[in-house]
């Protein structure tokens, strides 16, 4: 069962008894956020029960109430916010402190209620890298990355990949002027690592086998979707990850399973981001360091809403 849609009018009950977390978003109605964190609070509590107390909600806040909706919700003792579409960016300049992972990236996905102001995080790069390493069994590190999409969400992993020490990262993107922006973006955090910009029309003829190919575009959101790049042309990948969770299986891991390339979809990365969120908010609360997090429950509470009619 998910949390009814809130608004900011909804706020009149607040305070309430508990530790409250949300996820805010324009619209909100298909986070599967809340039944994920809920489902882990649930079983937190069952070995801590003041987890019990615990409660995640979702509102729903058009963008030019944003500012006004961080404000009521810090004097409504919110303790902790994820952001989705489209408050990542938007909420960047409205917090306080910002995470090493955040900067660079210019998007916060998780806001921390810190003695009384928001800090912004951003987790959305190590649940990639998490979900990357626990189902395809690759590091980031000394891998030849070729990351698929020059957006948002292709911003992130970059700068995730760099931090991590990739061997050599490959941007693929059909629009020049994005492409080269993100290149120019991504130049001061290189630190010697090679990072080549490629027009997919013009794929290079001396690739290297053994890529590991990420999809950050939004190509496959709908099932028609034809891959955004044809693995057949490329020496063979060593994996192939897909931030799309929904539908599970795009055309393009379709045709990783097809050529027996260990493939996996985005609900890893979003069982992660949302883990690391959850540690975050537990250890400023509690000043201790938080339990292990139960990501397999969240990952089934998460499928469960997917598989929801
Ligand atoms: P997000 O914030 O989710 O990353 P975005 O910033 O709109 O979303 O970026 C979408 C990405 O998907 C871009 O890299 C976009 O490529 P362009 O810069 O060429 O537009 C890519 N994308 C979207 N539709 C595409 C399509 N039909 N074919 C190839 N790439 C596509």
């Amino acid at each position: 069962m998910n949390e009814p849609v809130l608004t900011l009018t909804d706020l009149s009950a607040w305070p309430r008894p508990g530790t409250h977390l949300a996820v805010l978003g324009y619209p909100i109605k298909h986070s599967i956020s809340p039944p994920m964190h809920n489902a882990a609070l649930t079983e937190l509590a069952k070995a801590d029960p003041q987890f019990a107390a615990w409660r995640y909600h979702r509102f729903e806040v058009p963008p030019d109430e944003l500012p006004a909706a961080l404000d009521k919700l810090l004097a409504a003792g919110f303790r902790g916010l994820n952001l989705t579409v489209p408050h990542k960016v938007i909420a960047f300049d409205k917090v306080n402190t910002v995470g090493s992972a955040a900067s660079p990236i210019g998007a916060v996905n998780t806001l921390v209620n810190e003695g009384g102001a928001w800090s912004g995080y951003n987790t959305d790069g190590y649940g990639l890298r998490r979900s990357i390493l626990s189902e395809l069994g690759l590091m980031f590190a000394g891998s030849d990355v070729l990351l698929l999409g020059a957006g948002g969400a292709a911003r992130g992993a970059a700068v995730e990949c760099l931090q991590n020490s990739v061997r050599s990262l490959r941007i693929v993107n059909r629009t020049a002027t994005s492409r080269d922006a993100l290149l120019h973006q991504l130049a001061p955090l290189a630190n010697g690592i090679p990072i080549h910009g490629i027009d997919p029309a013009h794929l290079p003829s001396d690739l290297p086998a053994g890529l590991l190919v990420i999809n950050a575009t939004s190509v496959g959101l709908r099932p028609a979707d034809a891959p955004p790049i044809n693995l057949a042309a490329l020496p063979r990948p060593s994996a192939v990850f897909d931030m799309i969770y929904n539908p599970a299986e795009t055309a393009l891991l379709a045709k990783a399973r097809e050529l027996d390339i260990p493939a996996a979809n985005g609900l890893g990365m979003l069982v992660h981001q949302g883990a690391r969120s959850l540690q975050h908010w537990i250890e400023t609360v509690t000043g201790q360091p938080a339990p292990p997090i139960p990501v397999e429950v969240m990952r089934r509470a998460a499928e469960a809403v997917l598989a929801a009619p």
